[in-house]
């Protein structure tokens, strides 16, 4: 199995968490949903719900309650992530709510998993799939699934980094965003030289899942609103303030001959007069054939 500590930058400390609840928050605000509505699932028998990389099961979590609000009352939801370091107590989740380790690249996914689940779901892997391929991961869910089910992918564009002044993304600001512009391009050169990450597979998403045999129901790019960035900016920068360091530590912060601790007051000066951080969110659903 993958060491985690070695192939995944992000810290596995209570910071982590907290951010994830921030991030389960912002694409619930982003999308309004957390299933997607072309996703039908019968009210009867029983559903079966799995996500990988599932963090502390925030994800789960609000889609539970929502299916309590709603007439589905017999739907099991599992969790599997790589760490079970950010799982809460068992004895804390709802019943029908059990986390696990398991790893979604796995050359071999367990018999008890192979087409049990109505939907996989799959968020934010941006600083998780290597070699610029999610393929293995695609068909290890694609094996998961019922015949007719689906698989959601939701994902930030970790190449898509930008800062914005405050207002319309065109409109003329006279509010800088140089220095946040350079601090952004060095933590992401930084952190795609110290874990190997490359992003163009984001976009060949929806290809990727035709390849692996699914239907592909929606593959769409979306700006995150701007009522939005200031929340963005507060995930983007507990991110980079982790992923810079990591760089500095190991040797590779790159592309330039400032300090870390310069490029960030000078950026932090422009944060504080509204300039924000933020990156495209994409959807992607596919639907394994009857
Ligand atoms: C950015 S977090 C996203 C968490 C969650 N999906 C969410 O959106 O809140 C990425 C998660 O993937 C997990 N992870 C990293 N490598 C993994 C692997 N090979 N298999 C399963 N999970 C992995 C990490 O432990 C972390 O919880």
């Amino acid at each position: 199995m993958a060491d985690l500590r070695k192939s995944y930058i992000i810290s596995h400390g209570f910071d982590e968490s907290g951010r994830l609840h921030l991030q389960q928050w912002l694409w619930n605000m982003q999308l309004g949903w957390d299933l997607h509505p072309a996703i039908s699932l019968k009210s009867d028998g029983e559903t079966k719900i799995a996500d990988h990389g599932c963090g502390n099961g925030a994800w789960l979590l609000s889609l539970d309650a929502k299916f309590k609000n709603s007439n589905m009352s017999n739907v099991s939801l599992v969790g599997f992530d790589l760490s079970p370091v950010h799982f809460p107590a068992p004895e804390n989740l709802p019943n029908n709510v059990k986390l696990g380790v398991l790893d979604a690249f796995a050359e071999n996914v367990p018999d008890e998993h192979i087409g049990q689940y109505d939907v996989v779901h799959v968020r934010v892997f941006t600083g998780v799939v290597k070699n610029n391929d999610p393929g293995p991961l695609v068909r290890n869910a694609f094996k998961m699934l019922k015949p007719g089910g689906y698989l959601q992918w939701d994902e930030f564009d970790g190449g898509s980094w930008k800062g914005v002044a405050p207002g319309d993304v065109h409109q003329d600001s006279s509010v800088s965003i140089s220095a946040t512009t350079e601090m952004l391009k060095n933590a992401l050169d930084s952190s795609r030289k110290a874990m190997n990450l490359e992003y163009s597979w984001i976009e060949n998403l929806g290809k990727i899942f035709q390849e692996h045999g699914l239907e592909v129901l929606e593959h769409k790019r979306m700006d995150a609103k701007k009522e939005l960035r200031k929340a963005m900016t507060d995930s983007l920068l507990m991110t980079l303030h982790h992923v810079s360091r990591i760089a500095v530590r190991n040797g590779c912060l790159v592309g330039t001959d400032k300090s870390w601790e310069q490029l960030w007051t000078e950026a932090g000066k422009e944060i504080e007069q509204g300039v924000s951080l933020t990156m495209d969110m994409l959807i992607t659903v596919g639907r394994k054939p009857l």
